[in-house]
């Protein structure tokens, strides 16, 4: 179903403009930002808002706090930093703001301190919602990576702002998710990898009812491995989960689909930098390896999946590829989906530091900045979030 898009709206001149961005980053100890991506990718839409003479007010969660204060850990402060040298403007940052009474003149931005600190803000309380939705006269979510959480900011205030529409990144986000899932160019390929297969089993499932090829990669591979009879020593897996992983090898299988499982594997008995890896046979596994990447065979095997693929769906390595002698099979896969044809989507945070580690960004087809939301978008769910946005269409 359609939403309204913040690019269609004309007149913004001298309206006050909610912007629920994600500008939930990562920091390291002192605070500072270790990666700026998703402020990044917030900056097309304050801009339009301004360019269009709007009073811009902007506001994200930062992890997940408790509510009712707003602890060292929990403040936007960095991040009103960094958007404020991103735009090449001052960023006031705004604590107490739910009331209102603060002002803000047209052209200006002011960043509303952590949402998520507001008493009321996980629950979508009602009461704060409409309190929030009276400080605008256009709420924009822009906040793709938070879509899959009905909360206050999200979802609540949605229902109650005079207009309501998604911003240019929750657009784009929503076009280019759209695209590669609702008729994709076959075969569709997807690439599934991380460590656990229960932290991704519905997406699995869901995927096996789709997709041409389901690459499996890292622990996760692992369990299927098991699945197929093989022994995987003192790797990463799920024994619990086999028969699941049975059942979704069947779903394919029947539907003339295929899991390619390693012919070969990068072997260690640590994981470490220091570690010696072995490159062996998937048979050759001993008892007291660890199975850290696939092998050169069936990572030159991978690629040539992704090679003829339509549309390539990525998220999760296939190997602990920040370490050199693991990466081999992450390295040859990133190479193999930047070189490919195929429209290719991308989401997660460690797909997104292979995707920079390999330096491939500008070859992916899109990358998203959702990482739970990215993942429940594709399962097929219905994200809270965007479905407000529909509901509020005219
Ligand atoms: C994310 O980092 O995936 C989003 O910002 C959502 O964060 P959350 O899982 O704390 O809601």
């Amino acid at each position: 179903m359609p939403v309204k898009k913040l690019t269609d709206l004309r007149e913004l001149s001298g309206k006050r403009v909610f912007i629920r961005a994600d500008l939930n980053v990562p920091q390291d100890e002192a605070g500072n930002i270790t990666e700026d991506t998703r402020i990044k990718a917030s900056l097309p839409s304050i801009q339009y808002a301004l360019a269009q003479g709007a009073a811009v007010m902007a506001t994200s969660h930062l992890g997940r706090p408790a509510e009712g204060r707003v602890g060292p850990e929990d403040t936007l402060s960095p991040i009103a930093v960094r958007l404020s040298q991103l735009l090449q403007k001052p960023v006031r940052l705004l604590r107490d703001w739910v009331a209102g009474g603060f002002t803000l003149m047209p052209g200006e931005v002011v960043l509303l301190e952590n949402c998520r600190c507001n008493v009321g803000e996980k629950k979508d309380s009602e009461e704060l919602a409409r309190k929030m939705a009276a400080l605008c006269d256009v709420y924009v979510n822009d906040a793709f990576g938070a879509a899959h959480r009905a909360e206050a900011t999200t979802h609540g205030i949605a229902r109650f702002a005079p207009v309501a529409c998604a911003g240019i990144l929750m657009s784009a986000e929503i076009d280019a998710l759209s695209r590669a899932l609702r008729a994709p160019a076959r075969p569709l390929v997807a690439v599934v990898g991380g460590a656990k297969v229960s932290s991704k089993l519905t997406i699995l499932r869901s995927l096996a009812e789709k997709v041409d090829q389901l690459i499996v990669g890292g622990g996760i591979a692992n369990t299927f491995l098991l699945a197929s009879g093989k022994r995987i020593g003192e790797s990463l897996a799920e024994p619990d989960l086999v028969k699941e992983a049975h059942v979704i090898m069947d779903v394919m299988r029947a539907r003339g689909a295929d899991v390619p499982l390693p012919v070969d594997v990068v072997v260690a008995d640590e994981v470490s930098a220091l570690a010696r890896a072995n490159k062996i046979s998937v048979d050759e596994v001993g008892p007291h390896d660890r199975i850290l990447d696939v092998g050169p065979k069936s990572a030159a095997h991978l690629a040539q999946i992704v090679a003829h693929a339509g549309a390539i769906v990525w998220n999760g390595p296939v190997g602990v590829f920040e370490y050199a002698q693991f990466a081999g099979g992450t390295k040859m896969l990133a190479s193999a989906i930047a070189h490919s044809q195929a429209f290719s989507i991308a989401g997660g945070g460690d797909t997104l530091a292979a995707i920079a580690k390999f330096n491939i960004a500008s070859d992916v087809g899109y990358i998203s900045t959702g990482g739970g939301a990215f993942l429940e978008f594709l399962e097929g769910k219905t994200l809270p979030a965007i479905e407000v946005l529909e509901a509020r269409f005219s």
